[in-house]
């Protein structure tokens, strides 16, 4: 027997429309939509009053990453929860390369910590850390059967992921082959670790020289350098995690020679500012990521650069250090492991901060939170809208319910919230996943494995027109 589930009056909001409708999902798809449907299901919601949003995909999460002598306090099982009571029904993790060691060892041990844990749909991004003539190897296989086809490097973090100029071009070459894109953490490793060592010599050890050492001009700098590595060979690029203007203007510079790049923020740097590393005890080190939180005048920036067409998606880089664990950086602020939680609000902040302030559009809201994260992965039409044949993820969102962030009834696995006290305007009432409620008024009704790891394919058709488009140098 099929299952079935109709949803009634509710407001259908994709990248492009709004308008309001019934939705029929049967067998984990979407069936049909139109108006006073009458198809008799296993159960009905009426969602009058309500948006109808496509299932959030987060392009940009780290469960349980071994990081700076420590582990990403997230599960998979705890991460992909927190992001369903908040949305998400999809993720994309980042299997990180131990330097050297195999793409395939790190892809496989990536497997093990999700397969039959997560509890949303999943699919990972390849991190390569030492890219060399047998990593290359590996690429075609990790493309055609792992399904995997985004590849990152890490222009910092020098010593431990940080790759070189030589090994980006490699692996643009190779992965460009199969249909890939390369996606990168732009900062410049070598100059931040000079102003780390620097600092130390004076004894400036709190949380706010993380900020300090992490300049703006190091994060342009990558940026620019990328891009332009990316345009020499005609690759397509995502940039993750841009944070501020200077940045962003290298972004706006390449499309004046017709480059198209793909770019991720994270709202928290839509939201925050570097003040908060000026909190007292030690209390700064809860934002203490890379790159760091920036100026009033960067938040500017991001948001008009959402308008203008220059930023695509906006993710969390969730990767949560418990306090004792931010602690180990207690007397040394380099050694504070870099990251925080943010999973669970990345759509309700949008929505409240984005939407309701007259900020960005309804159809801007999916667009950032799940339409392009699937175009550019490759999992459109399957997920990123809602349209007769796609996954039945869907959030039933209630504008009308209004709550306040805290530790006390968060669900990620961390003992701080990095919005503790924000209020929101919106909730996520129910949340669909491939056609079942898996939160309904703040109850999960799934649990660990019910998600299921998205084989991806490269850029779809008409994204590769664009692409191609981009590659015509003038
Ligand atoms: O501080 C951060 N962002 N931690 C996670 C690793 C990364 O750079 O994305
Ligand atoms: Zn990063
Ligand atoms: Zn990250």
């Amino acid at each position: 027997m099929k299952k079935s589930l109709l949803i009634k009056n509710g407001i259908v909001v994709t990248a492009s429309d709004k308008y309001n409708a019934d939705i029929y999902i049967e067998d984990e798809k979407v069936h049909t939509i139109g108006k006073n449907l009458n198809f008799s299901a296993d159960k009905t919601i009426n969602a009058e009053g309500m948006y109808l949003f496509p299932g959030g995909i987060d392009p940009h999460t780290h469960m349980e990453l071994p990081f700076m002598g420590t582990y990403a306090s997230d599960t998979f099982e705890s991460g992909t929860l927190a992001g369903l009571y908040g949305g998400t029904t999809t993720i994309i993790d980042f299997a990180i390369q131990t330097q050297g060691e195999s793409l395939k060892k790190a892809l496989d041990l990536w497997h093990k910590k999700a397969d039959g844990n997560a509890v949303s749909d999943y699919a990972f991004h390849m991190g390569v850390t030492d890219f060399n003539k047998n990593t290359q190897k590996e690429i075609k296989d990790i493309c055609e059967k792992d399904g995997i086809s985004s590849f990152k490097v890490f222009m910092a973090y020098k010593g431990v992921l940080m790759v070189d100029d030589r090994q980006i071009i490699g692996l643009m070459k190779e992965a460009g082959k199969y249909g890939a894109i390369v996606i990168s953490h732009c900062e410049n490793g070598d100059l931040i670790d000079e102003l780390i060592s620097e600092a130390k010599t004076k004894g400036d050890l709190s949380p706010r020289y993380h900020y300090l050492t992490h300049p703006e001009i190091a994060e342009a700098e990558a940026t620019g350098r990328i891009i332009d590595m990316a345009y020499d060979g005609g690759h397509p690029l995502y940039i993750v995690h841009l944070t501020c203007e200077g940045a962003l203007n290298q972004v706006r510079e390449a499309t004046k020679r017709n480059q198209k790049i793909n770019v991720e923020t994270c709202i928290q740097y839509l939201l925050l500012d570097e003040s908060l590393y000026e909190s007292p005890d030690f209390e700064g080190s809860k934002w203490v990521m890379s790159p760091p939180l920036r100026k009033e005048k960067d938040r500017v920036a991001l948001w008009n650069g959402i308008n203008q067409g220059l930023l695509h998606t906006v993710a969390t880089d969730h990767c949560p250090f418990c306090m004792d664990q931010k602690k180990m950086g207690l007397n040394d602020f380099s050694k504070i492991p870099n990251g925080m939680p943010g999973i669970e609000h990345r759509m309700e902040l949008l929505f409240s901060e984005g939407v309701l302030k007259n900020k960005i559009s309804l159809n801007k809201f999916v667009e950032l939170t799940s339409t392009n994260a699937a175009r550019i992965f490759g999992m459109f039409p399957k997920k990123g809208t809602i349209a007769p044949g796609s996954d039945a993820d869907i959030v039933i969102f209630d504008p009308n319910i209004n709550h306040t962030i805290s530790v006390k009834t968060h669900h990620h696995n961390c003992d701080y919230s990095a919005f503790e006290g924000w209020k929101v305007n919106g909730k996520c009432k129910t949340v669909i996943l491939r056609g079942t409620p898996v939160v309904e008024d703040d109850q999960a009704l799934i649990g660990k494995g019910f998600g299921k790891y998205i084989k991806r394919s490269s850029h779809n058709k008409e994204y590769s027109k664009e692409m191609e488009l981009s590659k015509i140098k003038v």
